[in-house]
């Protein structure tokens, strides 16, 4: 790392995370990031519950003994509905998980039918049904699986034109199914799928789009206060990005990720 302050850690698949990444940014502007991209084992939404299980905890915890983080992030819905309690267990850090923003949600449904976007492996956890139950028992969700709006949002940050027909199809699986018609709010419960808001708003632009990055950005605040970690050094700090996949595969998303602060790239 080029300075000493230990960098706060975020984690996805790819780069999903940089939803989250950037309204932490937005409220910590003096915190030095650490985003990891795991493209060797991209895509988590079509991987088993035991896989993800297993890979999330194993990785983080080579990234906390390496970059000894002050904070872990896991900026992935999809790895938090299922391995977050696995990686608490495992880990000695403050670790803030990512999940879908069914209650705000709930509070802000005139219709009371909401949707839900996510990768195929988070719509089908139990976790989901329990948010459910707890923040929203009276109302409809509809849910549906959008894998390819990951890859959508992927192709974007590559400096690739979205393809709105991709995502129009996306959001008629929830459109399409009995009470659609109603819909008033739609909850992006895969980190990706922000990154795509301006296409999607166009698509829809009566629909109130909602994601959890503000909240959970919050929270990370928060818990840097409690753990009284000092904010970095003078000036901007810059950002480091780490990818389990090979440095090549990333080149053509650097234009983008200079953007968002990164200044070194590096594999795990
Ligand atoms: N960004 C991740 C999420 O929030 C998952 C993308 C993937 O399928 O790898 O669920």
């Amino acid at each position: 790392m080029s300075n000493a302050q230990s960098p706060i850690l975020f984690l996805d698949s790819g780069i999903g995370g940089l939803s989250v990444m950037q309204a932490a940014a937005k409220i910590m502007p003096h915190q030095k990031f650490l985003y990891a991209a795991d493209y060797a084992g991209a895509p988590y939404g079509t991987k088993s519950e035991a896989e993800i299980a297993s890979r999330v905890p194993a990785l983080l915890g080579r990234l906390a003994e390496r970059y000894k983080p002050s904070l872990i992030t896991i900026a992935c819905n999809t790895a938090c509905t299922i391995a977050l309690p696995h990686v608490r267990a495992a880990l000695n850090l403050p670790i803030v998980g990512t999940v879908p923003a069914i209650k705000p949600a709930s509070l802000m449904t005139k219709t009371g039918v909401i949707g839900l976007l996510g990768t195929n492996a988070t719509i089908r956890q139990p976790y989901i049904v329990r948010l459910k139950d707890r923040f929203a028992p009276d109302y409809i969700m509809l849910n549906h699986g959008a894998p390819e709006l990951v890859n959508a949002a992927e192709a974007k940050l590559r400096g690739d034109t979205v393809n709105l027909d991709i995502l129009a199809q996306a959001l008629s699986g929830l459109t399409n199914q009995k009470h659609g018609d109603k819909l008033d709010h739609i909850i992006l419960g895969c980190t990706h799928f922000p990154l795509l808001m301006e296409e999607l708003k166009h698509l829809m632009p009566e629909m109130v789009f909602l994601d959890g990055a503000d909240g959970i950005a919050r929270q990370i605040e928060r818990l840097m206060i409690d753990n009284k970690t000092p904010p970095a050094q003078d000036g901007i700090p810059k950002h480091h990005f780490i990818t389990s996949g090979n440095l090549e595969g990333i080149s053509a998303y650097k234009p983008a990720l200079k953007g968002y602060g990164f200044a070194e790239y590096a594999q795990i």
